[in-house]
């Protein structure tokens, strides 16, 4: 099983070049210490959309260089896609490996048991010009592959999904996940619980 300590020392064991449909190249890698100025840039031009769906505790180059003094420390995996030809950071794809009480306590009170051991929570944030052209799809086995390395066979949404999102529900729908519950926001919004279960090859 591999560790968080293996990919920071060696993260081409988890860099790929999937082949999107409409021939644009894309590397999907995890997150390294000499990403900090591109992932500022990623940060800060996300629209007011895209924070409010992926809520980030800082869109400036001081959090991009936390994100990066993190990795491998804590009990997060952040990858990143980028953008071939112009090395542009257009993706963030965390995995976090801890749960957290609160998922617990709705997953049970839907009747699922949440196992540290086994499970991991997904959140995913595209740049605004990057949405909507598959490009989370095309990665999303990269994440599952990824995922069953670090030992995991189901993964949760980090924090759910806004209900009023349809995208990245018809997203997650669209990629096998499937619904489990609805939570009340602390600004009374609504949003919804979705698992995928990593049935082996899948
Ligand atoms: C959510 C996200 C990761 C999905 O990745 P993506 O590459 O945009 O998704 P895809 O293009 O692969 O799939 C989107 C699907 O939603 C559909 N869709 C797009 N807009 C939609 C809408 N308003 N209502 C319903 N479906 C919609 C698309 O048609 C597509 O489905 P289809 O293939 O059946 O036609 C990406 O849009 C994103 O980063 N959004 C902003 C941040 C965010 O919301 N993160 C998730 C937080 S839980």
């Amino acid at each position: 099983m591999l560790s968080l300590t293996d990919i920071a020392e060696n993260p081409l064991r988890l860099t790929r070049r999937p082949n999107a449909e409409d021939g644009s190249v894309v590397v999907f890698r995890p997150l390294t210490h000499a990403d900090s100025g591109r992932l500022a840039d990623f940060l800060a031009a996300l629209s007011p959309a895209s924070r409010r769906f992926s809520t980030f505790d800082g869109y400036d180059l001081a959090h991009a260089r936390e994100l990066c003094d993190a990795i491998a420390r804590y009990d997060k995996l952040r990858l990143v896609l980028e953008d071939g030809p112009s090395g542009r950071i257009v993706g963030l794809l965390e995995l976090g490996l801890a749960l957290v009480p609160s998922d617990i306590a709705r997953y049970r009170s839907a009747g699922i048991r949440l196992d540290e051991s086994t499970d991991c929570r997904f959140g995913p944030t595209l740049a605004d010009d990057h949405q909507g052209r598959g490009l989370g799809t095309l990665v999303l086995p990269l994440v599952a592959e990824t995922a069953r390395l670090l030992g995991r066979t189901r993964i949760i949404l980090w924090g759910g999904v806004r209900a009023d999102n349809p995208r990245a529900v018809r997203y997650y729908e669209k990629n096998g996940f499937r619904p489990i519950g609805s939570f009340t926001e602390p600004d009374g919004s609504l949003s919804l619980d979705m698992m995928l279960d990593l049935h082996p090859g899948a």
